[in-house]
């Protein structure tokens, strides 16, 4: 018996224990977390545990028979920027393709006219409505990529902000420098211009910070070259930042191929990718991340999720919140779309937006599954089982949430019972 005093926060009376690892699911389970680090120390049997320790010396949550699974991890979001694109959503309704749009002067570059003219402080306030809105959906982790700026000052901007609201907000932000998201209007007639302008001015000063882990390019048709994304990344690398691709999505450029050639951690959209793509992404440890709203906001044909996972790769999949492609941060469309339209089941789900997630950020050593070592990011769900996750169509299930060991969210309580609500008819 572990006697030290209140060292320890246990989880306890879990009902499933859906771990992401091995063994997948724990019935009857608690967490032991070391309290100093939010990390998690063991993990058994409810019996075993209140064998092992005194949990009335102990900080305990008695989960009172609840699912408890890893926090999610949305590994690909655009969640700073200004301004909306509502009207572009309409003229797409009326059947006029993003592509379309973007040729006529719309699309990326409009955002960024918004995001440089919108305050540090305003989007440091819709960003942590964004994030607050996550953390209620269970999300414990976020990626999220610069790009709306394509100028050193604003791309500045808003990995400021990312890092400001990752250190004032529960969820852990990881940056994603994407200066090369669009041409920017200064440099519309002149792309190879603009390639240079990112690899030797806005790189170098990028690569100084501590904050930014990653690089990502849009490499597709009408956006960035392969070869052109080739020099970006390249660069990129040698300054110490990761490569990750958003590929393939409006038509097939050989984007896959190129994730596996230059060694990214991961490749995004993936909706026209091809089988050779797929196998060489398998054979280099590439974390497909599909983005399943984005194909439904779009219209597009889904990725081939499938194809991947019998190739053997662990998808991820992620929400793409951005204000063009994907205004939507919803994580319960995420996973039903991924079991309707992906065809994926219930346990390639969790561990997309669980482990697979975290691979594609590379911090599954941290994070993304539930075992000693790791930190204690859970979710609790308010349902019999976590097929619910899925079985409830649209609905957020997620009734508390666990960051390192604290307790971060609570569902909240519906207040007509106390106010005295009049009726018509009284
Ligand atoms: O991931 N595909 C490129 N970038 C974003 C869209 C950004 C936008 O339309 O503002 C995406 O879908
Ligand atoms: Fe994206």
């Amino acid at each position: 018996m572990n006697n030290a005093n209140n060292e320890y926060i246990i989880v306890y009376n879990i009902g499933e224990l859906i771990t992401s690892s091995d063994p997948w699911i724990i019935n009857n389970a608690a967490i032991v977390i070391e309290k100093g680090n939010g990390i998690i120390k063991d993990i058994d049997k409810n019996i075993t545990i209140k064998d092992k320790y005194d949990l009335s010396k102990h900080e305990t949550i008695d989960v009172k028979g609840d699912p408890v699974l890893p926090g999610f991890i949305d590994s690909h979001t655009h969640f700073v920027f200004g301004g909306y694109r509502a009207d572009e959503y309409l003229w797409r309704l009326d059947g006029q393709s993003y592509s379309e749009i973007m040729k006529k002067g719309g699309g990326i570059v409009n955002t960024v006219d918004a995001t440089r003219k919108t305050s540090f402080k305003d989007l440091i306030d819709t960003g942590k409505n964004r994030l607050d809105n996550y953390l209620q959906q269970g999300v414990t982790t976020i990626e999220g990529k610069s790009g709306y700026g394509l100028n050193i000052e604003t791309e500045i901007k808003q990995l400021d902000v990312m890092r400001s609201l990752n250190n004032q907000h529960p969820i852990d932000v990881v940056q994603t420098f994407m200066g090369a998201h669009s041409v920017s209007r200064e440099f519309k007639d002149d792309k190879d211009g603009f390639v240079n302008y990112v690899i030797e001015e806005m790189l170098p000063v990028i690569a100084e910070r501590d904050d930014v882990s990653f690089c990502d390019v849009f490499c597709d048709e009408g956006v960035f070259t392969i070869e052109q994304t080739k020099n970006i990344l390249t660069k990129a690398k040698s300054l110490g930042l990761k490569p990750k691709l958003h590929v393939d999505e409006i038509a097939y450029v050989g984007g896959a191929e190129l994730a596996a050639e230059i060694g990214a951690v991961s490749a995004e959209h993936l909706l026209k990718v091809s089988d050779e793509g797929i196998s060489r992404m398998a054979k280099n440890n590439v974390t497909p991340v599909i983005l399943p709203i984005t194909a439904f906001s779009l219209q597009e044909k889904y990725a081939p999720a499938r194809k991947m996972l019998e190739n053997g790769l662990d998808v991820a999949v992620s929400t793409d919140f951005n204000p063009g492609s994907s205004h939507s941060y919803s994580i319960p469309l995420l996973l039903s779309l991924s079991a309707i339209k992906l065809k994926m089941n219930l346990k390639e789900i969790v561990k997309a937006v669980t482990i697979n997630a975290a691979k594609a950020l590379d911090r599954d050593e941290f994070i993304g599954s539930l075992e000693p070592g790791k930190f204690a990011d859970l979710i609790i769900l308010d349902a019999p089982s976590y097929e619910h996750l899925i079985y409830n169509i649209g609905g957020n299930i997620v009734d508390t949430v666990i960051k390192k060991g604290s307790i971060v969210h609570k569902k909240d309580k519906l207040q007509y019972e106390k106010n005295n609500i009049m009726k018509g008819d009284k």
